[in-house]
């Protein structure tokens, strides 16, 4: 079953005008788009660019490839934005001007059922961005024993009875392995604390940044842009949770991913950027009533140093 879509019914950019004026663009410049997606960022940075700009758009899940512009200066990727550092050095790109990443999944991925990322459709436990990554949400879910099952619930999804949910987990898996969404559920209404669509939400999420190992992707992202930014490049990132946001802000402060700075060996600072936002940026009320996606983002800018 494949869906057609258009660019607008892809995925709705959060935060387009204040990510893209954060990047201050150069229009001769190399620019990175790290989350391609639906190509909304994409096509605003190419609007800024003159015949001689280049823009790389990075994103694992080969659907995005259906939104690339026809357009000389732009470079579709279709790999893992881990990997921007040897992607970038293949193209012969290094050092570029700025990178955006806009983290998380788009709305095409979210509202395909068959993808399995959310807890609206049955389908099955799937959740890979990368459709060809070797680890499903089933995987995870029927694989995983019960002690990381409870990290992964307390850390990703910071739910209050991660050990009762994962031993849950166990028990039913010992019967029959998780296939679909819809055992999932199961198993979560029969646990579940507070409110429905927050819990399940919590659950979901915690999954997904398993499977897609999104916090390590983050990290060797934040670390390469470092060492492909030329000094004055931006980087810009919107994200959408506290996990994600306390690495971006650690990483653009510190230099590292921990709330002290980095020192060298004769004990000074090591300072990667400057920050250009002292707080992060989040969506206008207008922006949020229009789109619900923007409630919980959050823009982080840097620069270079
Ligand atoms: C929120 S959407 C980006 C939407 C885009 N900014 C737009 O305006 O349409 C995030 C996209 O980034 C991709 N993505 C997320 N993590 C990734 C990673 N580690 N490597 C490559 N692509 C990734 C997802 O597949 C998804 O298409």
């Amino acid at each position: 079953m494949k869906k057609e879509s258009s660019e607008s019914s892809y995925h709705t950019s959060v935060l387009l005008h204040e990510s893209i004026e954060g990047l201050h663009i150069q229009p001769n410049g190399i620019y990175v788009d790290a989350t391609f997606g639906g190509g909304g960022h994409s096509k605003e940075i190419l609007k800024q660019l003159n015949e001689k700009g280049k823009l790389f758009g990075f994103d694992q899940d080969e659907d995005a490839k259906q939104n690339a512009p026809k357009d000389e200066r732009f470079t579709l990727v279709q790999a893992n934005f881990s990997e921007l550092k040897r992607f970038l050095r293949l193209h012969n790109a290094i050092p570029v001007d700025g990178i955006l990443a806009d983290l998380g999944v788009s709305s095409w991925q979210f509202d395909t059922a068959e993808r399995g990322f959310s807890f609206r459709f049955d389908g099955p436990l799937d959740m890979r961005m990368n459709k060809r990554g070797d680890k499903t949400a089933a995987d995870v879910l029927n694989e995983m024993n019960a002690d990381d099952l409870q990290k992964m619930f307390s850390t990703n999804g910071e739910l209050r009875n991660a050990k009762t949910l994962a031993n849950a987990i166990v028990e039913v898996r010992n019967g029959k392995a998780f296939e679909t969404i819809a055992d999932l559920l199961t198993v979560c209404e029969a646990n579940r604390i507070g409110e429905r669509h927050k819990y399940l939400a919590q659950v979901f999420q915690a999954i997904r940044i398993e499977v897609n190992d999104e916090l390590g992707a983050l990290k060797k992202l934040l670390e390469q842009s470092a060492e492909v930014l030329k000094p004055g490049g931006r980087l810009a990132v919107i994200t959408f949770h506290s996990l994600e946001d306390r690495l971006v802000k650690n990483f653009m402060r510190h230099g590292n991913f921990d709330e002290e700075p980095v020192k060298d060996f004769y004990g000074n600072i090591e300072k990667k950027f400057k920050l250009i936002t002292k707080k992060p940026i989040e969506a206008s009320d207008k922006e949020q009533k229009e789109n619900s996606r923007s409630r919980s983002a959050k823009l982080r800018v840097a620069e270079r140093i």
